[in-house]
């Protein structure tokens, strides 16, 4: 459909700006970066851009794991307006570059070695046909817990180990009279969290059969509908007000201490980091229980157009400016990534940071890195919504068991494949 949509738009964008001689000296970037955390990590790419001349056009549209970003961008693409670049998550790039309107770095690339310091699970998803596509930004990862320190203190908690530990903890904070779990009630959150939930409930072999190989026996299983249930388990532990919460609004309950706990990716470590908030002192990240060892990752990349040649000068700027190591290292210290590169030294970042590293590194080497399905690195967009719709459904009690939820998922899943 995106291919329909797009292919006449192609031909007519490049003609109409054929004409133009001089380059312009102008990065247009569509992105999702709106929170205080995401705003200053954006701020580091900006000030490396206009060093060197580089002016910078804002196409901000808010809403985590991109859906609304992701709208805007087709409409965009499909009026013949090319972005230089736009943020996307992993099978969203293949779509377009599937659908023939992205550009071809592959000359930056080789120039600059990414094929050798950029892991193949992100080379996967910016490389298409040959070519590169894409500049990876970064590697997040969606199995932590967020914690407030003094929280935990207050309650005598300690670091949950299994999913019935992360139970008996947020029952202590339940009878200290404080918020246990923040949550928003957005599809795309109670999705990253099931994830975890997932990988929990059944371990690395079970979540990479379901969640990435949409095995049919895995997805109907009696583990899944024990992941349902364990997931209702959490839902008990959220504040009456969760529905349409924004996630960086749940991140801030943690940071104040109105809560104990969130399940998020590590941009939520942006907002700590944001808040001057200092990891072993106010807030404590921890591997969500019982999936240590196992990293679920996601990458920013940034999705390259195929602009007219007088932009095209901006766009290797910015993907040069984007995977080099200084570059890597500054911008995932504020975002609360790791590095999209293997040969970034740990030294800038803090303790969650290095183990953010570190894990990704033993997971790659121990085939223990699965893709993220809520956040585009598991299935193809139709795939990873249908399975966001399911998972909110059941948060909200429009379906209501976790036998029904199974089925919904298996029947939703084959019907977006
Ligand atoms: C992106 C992150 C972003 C988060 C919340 C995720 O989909 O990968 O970079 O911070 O959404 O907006």
């Amino acid at each position: 459909m995106l291919r329909k949509l797009l292919i006449g738009t192609a031909l007519a964008s490049g003609l109409a700006f054929a004409a133009h001689a001089e380059d312009v000296k102008e990065v247009q970037m569509l992105h999702w970066w709106t929170s205080g955390g995401e705003a200053a990590a954006l701020n580091v790419l900006k000030g490396d851009l206009a060093k060197e001349g580089y002016a910078w056009k804002d196409v901000p549209v808010a809403g985590g794991g991109g859906d609304a970003a992701m709208t805007a961008l087709k409409a965009m693409v499909a009026a013949g307006n090319y972005p230089t670049a736009s943020q996307m998550l992993g099978y969203t790039v293949l779509d377009y570059a599937a659908a023939g309107v992205m550009g071809d770095l592959t000359e930056t690339a080789k120039k600059e070695g990414w094929d050798k310091s950029v892991p193949a699970a992100l080379q996967k998803f910016s490389v298409y046909d040959g070519k590169w596509v894409a500049a990876p930004v970064n590697v997040h990862s969606v199995n932590w817990l967020w914690i407030n320190k003094a929280v935990m203190d207050k309650i005598g908690g300690t670091e949950p180990k299994t999913f019935d530990d992360f139970i008996a903890l947020l029952d202590k904070a339940k009878a200290a009279g404080v918020t246990p779990l923040a949550l928003g009630g957005q599809n795309w959150q109670e999705a990253t969290m099931f994830d975890s939930v997932v990988l929990s409930t059944g371990g690395p072999e079970f979540y990479k059969k379901a969640m990435n190989d949409l095995d049919d026996e895995s997805l109907k299983s009696d583990t899944m509908k024990k992941s349902f249930d364990n997931l209702a388990k959490l839902v008990t532990y959220v504040d009456p007000n969760f529905s349409g919460r924004d996630w960086n609004l749940a991140t801030a309950m943690v940071i104040k201490g109105d809560a104990l706990v969130q399940v998020m990716g590590d941009w939520a470590k942006g907002e700590f980091h944001a808040a001057n908030k200092t990891p072993g002192t106010d807030f404590l990240c921890y591997r969500f229980p019982g999936t240590d060892g196992s990293v679920i990752y996601n990458s920013d990349m940034f999705g390259m157009f195929n602009v007219p040649d007088d932009r095209k000068a901006a766009q290797v700027a910015l993907a040069t400016a984007t995977l080099s190591k200084s570059f890597q290292s500054a911008f995932n210290v504020v975002k609360g990534s790791v590095p999209a590169r293997t040969d970034v030294p740990d030294t800038d970042f803090d303790a969650c940071g290095k183990k953010g590293i570190a894990d990704l590194k033993k997971a790659n080497e121990g085939g223990t890195l699965f893709g993220s399905l809520a956040q585009g690195y598991g299935a193809p967009p139709a795939v990873a919504n249908a399975y966001k719709d399911v998972v909110s459904k059941f948060v909200h009690g429009q379906i209501k068991t976790s036998d029904e939820a199974v089925t919904e998922l298996v029947k939703a899943i084959d019907d977006a494949k």
